[in-house]
């Protein structure tokens, strides 16, 4: 490492009154007032010399920007898509796919549903329904392919609402949502072929398509002598575009795409671009952003960088499984998930118990985590409460930033708080924001 970034150490009461400002969020805590930040791997990844160095030469035309071209074929070469719109990250690219071809009364399928990506299909009129394998969402489940695509889910959603009610299938690599859980390679394959058949488009989420080649890699037969580079080209050939966030696997702070292979949602996107992020050779990107990005994505393919990323995540979450705390299994791509209905038994759903479960682990330790369960999943279009399975709290490992030791901290410090657990009791809700209401909500202690 050539630079490091000092971490602020806290009393508890300090960490007791960020708390209390926060309203219970640590959506809302001030990262000054956080030790180890484990709220997302998205944007807090460290850079590497080479993508500093590409910084500098990045191009910052407004039109034709020459890194728009160097991202543009790097796209092209590592992800196999053809045409290429940046957007300033994931959620963007996910706004414009939806516009174009969702309308008023569509059916999305997808494996497990994503905040940003289920909201823009709702706003466009569709309606997402989860097609992943049950076992997804069960934590205790040991499936190497909790990603998958149930594709008799898939079938019974054709012959209800009729293939062109399908504007296309959402499919996840590395299933954030189920605990960084991976697609093999033959479920895409069978998908493709079903999809084929009746005439659907699959839309990629790629945002962790690399770490998804690594598990692949690891434990799917026929691939252990493929590189990760060679595994992500297939598993992008099975679809039909994508919308990335290059803010994890691309190792970069900020950027995204929509890569897509027809000729005429390229026009459209690129048209729509303009409004919405800038123009189509920036789409809201910085030109040193975009030669960031390129560098990253390559970086991304390099066998040893993921080795030591997932293994990294895998170290933490063995060291949780030795203090018997209890996680979603088998151990995922970007954190260790906890499986807070299981800490905290004795909390109902309606108290958030993963809420409770973030807000107690930062009081304890100031590591910061990210609560995914009833609050994450907030409500459908007609009101009611989401009431997911999985009731989760994220440890999210920021890629090349922490070391081993720091995983040590936060094992110590959760088990300390599971020793403490039947003393917890859980949250109200005070303030409920309306769009993804997870990011603002305010909460107060029972
Ligand atoms: N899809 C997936 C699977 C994601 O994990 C994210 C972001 C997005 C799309 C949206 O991308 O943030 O660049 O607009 N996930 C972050 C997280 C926020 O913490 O899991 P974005």
């Amino acid at each position: 490492m050539k630079m490091v970034e000092l971490l602020k150490m806290t009393t508890r009461e300090e960490r007791l009154k960020a708390l209390q400002d926060a309203g219970y969020n640590t959506f809302l805590l001030h990262a000054d007032d956080v030790y180890i930040d484990l709220l997302t791997d998205s944007g807090t990844n460290a850079m590497s010399d080479r993508q500093w160095s590409a910084f500098m030469t990045g191009d910052e035309a407004y039109a034709g920007s020459k890194s728009y071209y160097i991202l543009e074929e790097t796209i092209q070469t590592h992800y196999g898509y053809k045409y290429v719109v940046p957007t300033h990250q994931g959620r963007a690219a996910e706004n414009l796919i939806s516009q174009i071809l969702i309308k008023k009364g569509d059916i999305v399928p997808g494996n497990m549903y994503f905040t940003t990506t289920r909201l823009h299909q709702e706003l466009a009129g569709g309606t997402f329904v989860d097609i992943i394998i049950d076992e997804a969402h069960d934590p205790t489940n040991e499936h190497p392919f909790k990603g998958n695509v149930d594709l008799d889910k898939l079938d019974a959603v054709v012959r209800q609402y009729g293939a062109e009610k399908i504007p296309y299938v959402c499919v996840a690599t590395n299933v954030n949502m189920a605990g960084g859980q991976p697609v093999s390679m033959a479920n895409l394959k069978a998908l493709r072929e079903y999809t084929h058949k009746h005439g659907i488009r699959i839309i990629h989420d790629m945002t962790r398509v690399a770490e998804n080649a690594y598990f692949i890699q690891q434990r799917e037969n026929g691939y252990q002598d493929k590189s990760i580079k060679e595994i992500v080209l297939e598993i992008c050939s099975y679809t039909d575009g994508a919308t990335m966030s290059a803010k994890k696997d691309a190792l970069v702070n900020i950027g995204g795409f929509l890569a897509i292979n027809d000729w005429d949602i390229f026009e459209e996107a690129r048209n729509l671009v303009v409004v919405y992020e800038g123009l189509h050779t920036y789409g809201g990107m910085a030109g040193r952003d975009m030669e960031a990005v390129a560098v990253g994505i390559a970086e991304s393919m390099d066998e040893h960088h993921q080795r030591a990323r997932v293994g990294q995540v895998e170290y933490l979450g063995n060291r949780m499984i030795e203090f018997g705390i209890p996680i979603v299994k088998p151990i995922g791509g970007h954190g260790i998930f906890i499986d807070a209905k299981a800490f905290l038994p004795h909390l109902k759903q309606d108290l958030f118990p993963a809420q409770t479960l973030a807000a107690e682990i930062y009081l304890d330790s100031g590591v910061r985590t990210m609560e995914r369960g009833i609050v994450s999943a907030g409500r459908k279009p007609n009101g009611e409460n989401y009431y997911p399975n999985l009731e989760l709290v994220r440890f999210t490992v920021p890629r090349r930033v922490y070391t081993q030791a720091h995983m040590d901290v936060i094992a110590e410090s959760t088990a300390e708080v599971f020793e403490k657990r039947d003393r917890i009791k859980g949250l109200k809700m005070v303030y409920e924001p309306k769009y993804l209401r997870f990011f603002q909500a305010r909460f107060e202690p029972l």
